[in-house]
């Protein structure tokens, strides 16, 4: 969609996205099929070699589909067929695999099969649908975050971000159980993850057997009746790609209700999100990551919202993305751009440090607004 910006704004915008693209073109010449996760004084190493199944392992690839897309250069698309051939030992194993291979697969074979319309990703996208539709539980209406007997009542808000794998599965073969289960999934986390003043929760548990509602624990935020902001962001962005593939009302009003909720909070720390916003004051802690992709979420519910509303939308989607200015590291001879994002509240080891997703959704924030994005969900 065309954005309409003020002067100063598309300035920015222009200048940024040429750091952008001078930084991924050099992290592209030294990184080749690396797998990185957070990077050591400035240098990624590869999670792919140690953790092969690790949940992120799928967003460098996606950076690199994006860039291949902006830019045309072959040498992102060759980098990312690697990462892609890399992650087939991960999906033949298959035992250590959960609920994100979405977030894996959307971002490597989904992405390759889009773009050039290779069917041998088709075939690996197609795999790691069936995986994710094998994970749905027809008492509760859920699919299954994580892999073990104790886990296996729990569904959290982040898997809003893995449907869209499903709804790809769904068009490409015309089969209906991926979008009923990716819709059922929706409808529960709306009645049970997402709360009445748009605030969320990160996890629901039921009883396996019966589908029982139990509670609410606490996940990757303060505490049970928190507010993670990267679950925010999740809900923000997952519902508007709901919407986008099922068109039912509730889901565009739900990513409002919680994009109004998530701006409300962010306002109040000049647009650059606390890894939880219901924590006690201090500490204080950062997670650039819930910015950048509540802004991405922001921009696709401007695709939907009505003509008179889009601007909030994208008005503060630029909001979110400048408030990174700060943090964001265009040196081209070091690994990582966004720093200050944060996997959990409780972990000091990957907590206000650039992380990987961090540099993604940024990336696909830019160029959205560039015009230069293409959809990766
Ligand atoms: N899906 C895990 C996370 O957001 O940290």
């Amino acid at each position: 969609m065309k954005y309409t910006m003020n002067s100063e704004d598309r300035k920015w915008l222009e200048q940024t996205y040429e750091k952008l693209v001078v930084k991924l073109s050099a992290q592209c010449d030294r990184l080749g099929t690396m797998m990185p996760y957070v990077p050591e004084n400035g240098v990624y190493q590869d999670m792919g070699a140690v953790h092969l199944e690790a949940w992120t392992n799928g967003f460098y690839s996606g950076i690199l589909w994006q860039m291949f897309h902006a830019e045309g250069e072959e040498k992102y698309a060759v980098n990312a067929e690697g990462i892609e051939k890399r992650l087939d030992a991960a999906l033949e194993a298959f035992e250590n695999l959960d609920h994100d291979v979405g977030f894996q697969w959307l971002h490597t074979s989904v992405a390759n099969y889009r773009l050039t319309g290779n069917v041998k990703s088709r075939s690996r996208g197609l795999h790691a649908a069936g995986i994710l539709a094998g994970r749905f539980h027809i008492e509760g209406d859920y699919i299954q975050a994580w892999n073990s007997r104790e886990k296996q009542g729990i569904a959290i808000i982040d898997c809003l971000m893995n449907l869209p794998l499903l709804h790809w599965a769904y068009e490409e073969t015309g089969y209906i159980s991926y979008r009923q289960i990716a819709e059922k999934h929706t409808d529960m986390a709306l009645k049970y993850i997402i709360r009445p003043d748009g605030s969320c929760n990160h996890m629901v548990e039921f009883n396996p057997v019966t589908g029982e509602y139990l509670n609410n624990p606490g996940g990757q935020g303060y505490g049970s009746g928190s507010s993670w902001s990267r679950g925010q962001a999740w809900a923000i962005y997952g519902m508007a790609l709901a919407y986008r593939y099922l068109k039912k009302p509730e889901y565009l009003e739900a990513a409002k209700s919680v994009a109004h909720y998530f701006l409300a909070n962010v306002a109040l720390n000049d647009y650059v999100p606390l890894i939880d916003f219901r924590a006690s004051e201090k500490p204080v802690y950062l997670d650039t990551t819930a910015g950048v992709c509540a802004a991405c979420g922001l921009l696709e519910i401007a695709e939907f919202a009505g003509e008179y509303e889009k601007s909030l939308y994208i008005s503060s989607a630029v909001k979110c993305i400048k408030a990174m200015d700060p943090y964001c590291v265009w040196n081209p001879e070091t690994d990582s751009i966004l720093s200050h994002g944060s996997a959990r509240y409780d972990r000091e080891y990957d907590r206000e440090v650039p992380i990987i997703y961090g540099d993604y959704f940024l990336t696909e924030g830019i160029l959205r607004l560039m015009e230069k994005a293409f959809l990766i969900w």
